[in-house]
């Protein structure tokens, strides 16, 4: 793949019926809806060349979310680009397959921005993932399709509405793939969805239902690409930013039959402080909008047609290591909380007071363990960390509906058993990470690691930390 341009720009759509929707989106070529945040397929190896061209109003950056990139390259607000201004991000794509994505992410401003638009997905191919596609037959774009969902509030004018210093931004709009009250055809036969959850704030359920009845899915992939072997599930969380790549069989259902996307309802946990809940604070921004952890269904697939010959689902997905044994890894503390201001804190540092300057620093070539630890009033915090994709090694003192996920030792639902770079901590957990820091960068290489609702990230739920 050659180089690729992308504008940042406000564009006007037709997103929603009867009135447009102004986008802030990258545009991928001259015009054209069809050139909004285009999906990106590169290979393992690559490099990908992507110039910036920034013609929004104010700064803004592309973050290339899930990958091993050096500093330069990784797009986080340290590196902003002006309005009219340009940046190169130039590096190879040293990630296994799997479903990454591009966002914005200038400081105090992701969350409107993303809310915005400004999102698009990577795909990452190599030779694994190529040898399962050949046994699996499932054409890209026909039975193996992203399913990228988020919420948006959207006002009377279809207008996108945002309010800086809000909290969790949850939206009265689902949109997948960018259409609203999303639908599909399907055939009785297997299917090959890649999740993404691309919402500022909600953390999301997914099931697939059919008469109200979970449809049994395979989880094949997590972030970091494929599982070693298919796990069965009846449903997900899937936390801002997190991928699930999931098969699930519509075969199962009679022909005629309706199967809902629905993301079920949770218990949202929200006890963020002894004050009582957020909830009716958040209410009132969002009009229409289903409160965080109740029922919102995603969209509606109807099974037509002829059954698609029956597809074997090979037992071994990919070469996965087990997780490694972490006995003698440096061992650090992740401590999230919230201050007496009612500020986010990372190791009771804000980002708005601590900034660019590292709050600690890792050998590169080291292998760390991170404890990360949530109060227990608090609420589910997605952590995301630049640079790596990690492995989780434990989760302790998980709330009972986590608790019951648990597919292996130490506490892990299937989700944590691939590379992950982004992790759901909720209220009084304690979730291990392994991180093995052997980049392939010299010098000082700066990333973040943050709270991936974006409006507890621009709140500071945020630290620069250093590889050197
Ligand atoms: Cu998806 Cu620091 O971000
Ligand atoms: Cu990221
Ligand atoms: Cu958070």
């Amino acid at each position: 793949s050659g180089p690729i341009r992308l504008q940042a720009a406000a564009v006007q759509t037709d997103v929603f019926a009867g009135a447009a929707t102004t986008l802030w989106a990258y545009q991928g070529c001259e015009g054209g809806k069809s050139c909004l945040n285009p999906t990106l397929h590169v290979s393992r190896g690559d490099t990908l060349d992507v110039t910036l061209h920034n013609t929004l109003a104010e700064e803004t950056t592309v973050h290339w979310h899930g990958l091993m990139v050096d500093e330069a390259n990784d797009g986080s607000g340290l590196h902003p680009v002006p309005a009219d201004g340009e940046r190169q991000y130039r590096f190879e794509v040293r990630n296994r397959a799997g479903l990454y994505w591009y966002h914005a992410h200038p400081h105090n401003r992701t969350g409107r921005q993303l809310q915005m638009g400004l999102a698009g997905l990577l795909l990452v191919d190599d030779d694994e993932e190529r040898a399962l596609r050949a046994k699996l037959g499932l054409a890209w774009g026909e039975r193996d399709l992203p399913l990228m969902l988020a919420d948006k509030q959207v006002d009377g004018r279809n207008a996108i509405v945002y309010r800086d210093e809000a909290d969790d931004w949850i939206g009265n709009r689902v949109l997948a793939n960018w259409s609203p009250e999303p639908a599909m055809t399907v055939t009785p036969g297997l299917y090959r969805f890649r999740m993404i959850n691309v919402a500022n704030a909600r953390v999301l359920r997914p099931a697939f239902l059919h008469e109200g009845a979970p449809l049994p899915v395979r989880l094949i992939g997590t972030d970091g690409g494929l599982l070693d072997q298919p796990r069965i599930v009846d449903d997900l969380f899937l936390a801002p930013a997190q991928r699930a790549d999931v098969l699930v069989d519509f075969g199962a259902v009679p022909a005629g039959a309706r199967v809902v996307l629905r993301s079920l309802d949770y218990v949202a946990m929200e006890n963020e402080d002894e004050s009582g809940p957020l909830a009716p604070d958040i209410m009132a921004d969002h009009p229409g909008a289903v409160a965080m952890g109740d029922a919102l269904d995603l969209m509606v697939f109807d099974v037509e047609g002829i059954a698609a010959p029956p597809i074997h689902v090979p037992d071994a997905l990919s070469s996965l290591p087990p997780p490694p044994d972490t006995a003698g890894w440096k061992a650090r503390e992740i401590r999230l909380s919230m201050g007496a201001d009612g500020e986010w804190l990372i190791n009771g540092l804000n980002f708005r007071s601590h900034g660019h300057h590292p709050a600690f620093e890792v050998k590169r070539g080291s292998r760390e363990v991170w404890d990360i630890r949530n109060n227990m009033t608090s609420m589910p915090h997605p952590i995301h960390i630049h640079g790596v994709q990690f492995r989780v090694v434990s989760r302790s003192i998980s709330p009972p509906d986590i608790r019951a996920r648990q597919v292996a030792d130490s506490g892990l639902g299937p989700q944590d058993l691939g590379f992950n770079d982004t992790v759901l901590v909720w209220p009084g957990e304690i979730v291990r990470v392994a991180i093995d820091f052997s980049q392939p960068f010299s010098g000082t290489q700066r990333y973040m690691l943050h709270c991936h609702n974006l409006e507890h990230e621009d709140m500071g739920m945020m630290l620069t930390f250093a590889v050197v």
